[in-house]
């Protein structure tokens, strides 16, 4: 057995933490021990993320810095994984000599035997499958107990993720995704319901479903019976009915494909969170059809309507990008007008920025940097000053919070509507219990709680 201890760095989307979570589960079933430590590691993952340059950039620069412990440690094995090693592939090598294995997107559950090939030679494993099946993957947790050399948990014992599709066929023209994740496939319905079903044995209480596009669930490739049409509504009602969950959610949607069915699953099934992030990307009509996003501010708008009058205390978060190629003060402004319509929750908002292999790079019309960052910072202002008062809302109410961890003074844990909540109290509250509390303060980004007497 390899008694190897690996380290492994996780950057970009939860479906990147996922990724790492089959990874590292997937060494230690194969005796393999997680580090927390870099330094003590035999094996280096970085699981890498290339949706912004920036993104990218970080990556890059720790990879640079580990030349030199390569050089102090020569069997050290180096492996970049996920979206920039699908990215880049060959080329990564070829300008970092000191990597040793590049592990694309669809190669994550190999990550044992890649290892095993790389002590004889360098190892790419970048190819994308059109036909690709997400592999049913179930760690044997009775023998999990003790997977890190530094007894650190490394995987969350009560919120989980679980993926359920992959890939993207939307081709936004600012997006890598398509690229890096391949053509959408939808995992096997029984499959998911399988895994949840043996999280939730194993006490779990929250569940994530995670697909770049989950909205359009089951539509590319069969998830049942040949010939059985099954949509994510479906699949949602399936996954709530799992005795034991208490709470469910999912991410991340796109709103073209948002359908009436799923809005009402937002008033059916009660144990879904109200709580939905639906990206829009930007205010103007004219820069969602150079996006390629397939809908109209009028009609998006309107699908917050319908969500809100299906469940009034639902919140919604949004992404938003700022100065896309050609974007004026005008569309700036409607992005403005939008943000203060639909009184984002919050919004995760990005300055434009191109991506090898997109359409957007070549468009001629870029905006300036300078004016991207002041737009962006009007942006943010703006939508920190909204959630300040819709947080300020919620003092007085008393809601109920899963503990996340615990605190010099307290705790912190998360609200059915994804709040971060602070709760100062003398009693300690064990990470996986629910507790009520009444708020007594909201801020921009989180709220101020104390434990009902
Ligand atoms: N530039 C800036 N932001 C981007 N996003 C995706 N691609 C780009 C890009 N090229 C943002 C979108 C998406 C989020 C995950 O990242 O808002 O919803
Ligand atoms: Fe980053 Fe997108 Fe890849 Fe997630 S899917 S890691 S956000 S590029």
């Amino acid at each position: 057995m390899d008694q190897s201890a690996f380290y492994i760095k996780t950057f970009g989307c939860q479906m990147n933490e996922r990724d790492s979570e089959i990874m590292a589960q997937t060494l230690a079933q194969h005796g393999s021990i997680e580090t927390m430590k870099i330094e003590s590691a035999d094996v280096i993952i970085l699981n890498t993320c290339s949706i912004r340059a920036k993104a990218e950039q970080k990556v890059m620069s720790l990879l640079g810095s580990l030349r030199k412990l390569k050089k102090l440690k020569p069997d050290l094995t180096i492996c970049v994984a996920g979206c920039v090693a699908q990215q880049e592939g060959q080329q990564l090598i070829d300008r970092m000599d000191h990597v040793d294995m590049v592990v694309g997107t669809q190669n994550i559950y190999k990550i044992d035997h890649l290892l095993s090939r790389s002590r004889e030679s360098k190892v790419i494993a970048v190819d994308l499958d059109n036909n690709y099946t997400i592999p049913q993957f179930i760690p044997d947790y009775s023998t999990q107990n003790d997977t890190t050399a530094d007894n650190i948990a490394t995987v969350a014992d009560f919120s989980r993720f679980v993926t359920i599709m992959q890939g993207c066929d939307n081709y936004c023209s600012y997006c890598v995704v398509p690229y890096t994740r391949g053509r959408e496939i939808s995992r096997n319905y029984n499959d998911i319901i399988e895994e949840v079903k043996t999280l939730v044995d194993q006490g779990v209480v929250e569940i994530t479903l995670l697909g770049q596009n989950v909205n359009s669930y089951g539509r590319t490739n069969n998830v049942t019976k040949p010939g059985k049409k099954t949509g994510f509504a479906d699949l949602l009602h399936g996954v709530a009915e799992i005795n034991g969950l208490r709470r469910l959610r999912f991410t991340t949607s796109n709103p073209k494909d948002l359908s009436d069915e799923l809005i009402r699953c937002f008033r059916d099934i009660d144990i879904l969170c109200p709580q939905f992030h639906l990206p829009v990307q930007s205010g103007s009509n004219r820069i969602l059809k150079k996006m390629n996003r397939n809908y109209t501010v009028e009609k998006y708008q309107q699908l917050i309507d319908v969500l809100r009058e299906n469940r009034p205390d639902i919140c919604i978060s949004t992404d938003m990008i700022i100065g896309f190629p050609g974007e004026d003060e005008n569309d700036f402004d409607l992005t403005m007008k939008l943000l203060n319509k639909v009184s984002f929750n919050s919004s995760f908002s990005f300055k434009y920025s191109d991506r090898p292999g997109t359409r957007s790079a070549d468009f001629s019309d870029k905006v300036d940097e300078q004016v991207k960052s002041d737009r962006l910072q009007t942006y943010q202002k703006r939508q920190d000053e909204i959630s300040l008062k819709r947080n300020s809302g919620f003092v007085g109410k008393r809601m109920e919070i899963l503990v996340t961890r615990n605190e010099k003074d307290g705790f912190t844990g998360r609200t059915t509507t994804n709040h971060l909540v602070h709760v100062q109290s003398a009693k300690i509250e064990k990470p996986g219990n629910f507790c009520v509390v009444d708020i007594i303060h909201g801020g921009p980004h989180s709220l101020k709680g104390i434990p009902i007497l």
